[in-house]
């Protein structure tokens, strides 16, 4: 019992030790207001479709499945790119290969469903979506508009 408390005080001490580091791995971009919120929007909506999908597995519903991953694909992407006009302006090209790669796995997830994948394929399908998720938060953030501030005085905007 006490190592178990012992063991979680530590777990939760080397977190809180590791933090800043990982913070100070990430690049932070710099982006102004309306991007930030949309790209926000956009991983609220990403999350809601890893859930949808999750759901959908666990009822084995494939057709729900296809419909849910078919909406974070490519279509969504090309959605935001249309209303946002220059929606990665000022995105570094990596970040905006990874993004594509993560709409494109949903569509690779949506035609598995569609054509009656077997769980086999369905899971490491949905995990590669996932990796693509974890891959980007573990490079990228955005930048605190403060500093954002700084740097483009800086640059003489
Ligand atoms: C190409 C890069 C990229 C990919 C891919 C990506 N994200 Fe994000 N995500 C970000 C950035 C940047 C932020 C903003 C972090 C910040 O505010 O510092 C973010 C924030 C979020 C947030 C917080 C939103 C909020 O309102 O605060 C959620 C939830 C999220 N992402 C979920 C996901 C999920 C789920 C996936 C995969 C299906 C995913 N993201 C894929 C870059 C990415």
């Amino acid at each position: 019992m006490w190592t178990r408390i012992q063991l979680a005080v530590s777990g939760v001490s080397l977190l809180l030790l590791a933090l800043p580091c990982m913070a100070a791995d990430t690049i932070g971009l710099c982006v102004g207001d309306d991007m930030r919120q949309r790209l926000h929007a956009e991983m609220r909506d990403l999350l809601g479709a890893v859930h949808g999908v999750h759901t959908a597995l666990a009822e084995r519903d494939l057709e729900a499945l296809s419909t849910r991953a078919a909406a974070a694909g490519t279509a969504m992407a090309g959605q935001i790119e249309k209303h946002a006009g220059s929606h990665h302006a000022g995105l570094p090209h990596d970040f905006v290969k990874i993004g594509r790669a993560t709409h494109a796995a949903f569509d690779d997830l949506a035609t598995l469903a569609r054509d009656g994948g077997a769980d086999g394929e369905l899971w490491p399908a949905l995990s590669k979506v996932s990796g693509y998720c974890v891959q980007c938060h573990a490079k990228y953030r955005l930048a605190l508009p403060g500093d954002c501030a700084t740097e483009d005085e800086g640059a003489g905007r």
